[in-house]
């Protein structure tokens, strides 16, 4: 599976790490940017440039990381087809997946270490949307707002 990069400054460090890790788990990974650490950049560059690429299918998920993660997920939440959101427990990590069909994952790189955000990432990764009827149901509600 391809995954989708982007970071800012604030999550810049934390990008570098998990590219590395998310490779040697044997994903494919195409980072969006920044490519230097630059402590004047803005996130929404980032965050949109990953989410317009999920939102025209060029990659299944992405992960957004900003200094908390939420600048990343209120941009990336702007682009049509991109259900994004920070997650920095595991459990929300998966279900957002497997119930809400959550494509972008957004992380706070002030929030988390290396090896929580590995964990989170994993597991996100590595979650598929249930299918289920009822899922399927509040997820149609959802996008009938788009
Ligand atoms: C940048 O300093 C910081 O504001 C940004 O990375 C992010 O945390 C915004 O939500």
């Amino acid at each position: 599976m391809k995954i989708l990069l982007g970071a800012d400054h604030g999550g810049f460090e934390l990008k570098e790490q998990l590219k590395s890790i998310l490779k040697s788990e044997g994903y494919e990974i195409e980072d969006a940017g920044n490519l230097i650490y630059d402590a004047k950049d803005d996130y929404p560059d980032f965050a949109i440039a990953v989410a317009k690429k999920i939102a025209n299918n060029e990659a299944e998920k992405g992960i957004i990381i900003c200094g908390s993660g939420v600048g990343a997920s209120i941009a990336a939440n702007k682009i049509k087809g991109v259900r994004a959101c920070v997650c920095h427990d595991t459990y929300s990590a998966k279900q957002g997946v497997t119930h809400d069909n959550m494509n972008v994952l957004c992380l706070g790189g002030r929030i988390v270490g290396v090896e929580v955000a590995k964990e989170l990432a994993l597991g996100f990764a590595g979650s598929v949307f249930s299918n289920e009827e009822r899922h399927k149901r509040r997820l149609a509600k959802v996008l009938a707002l788009e």
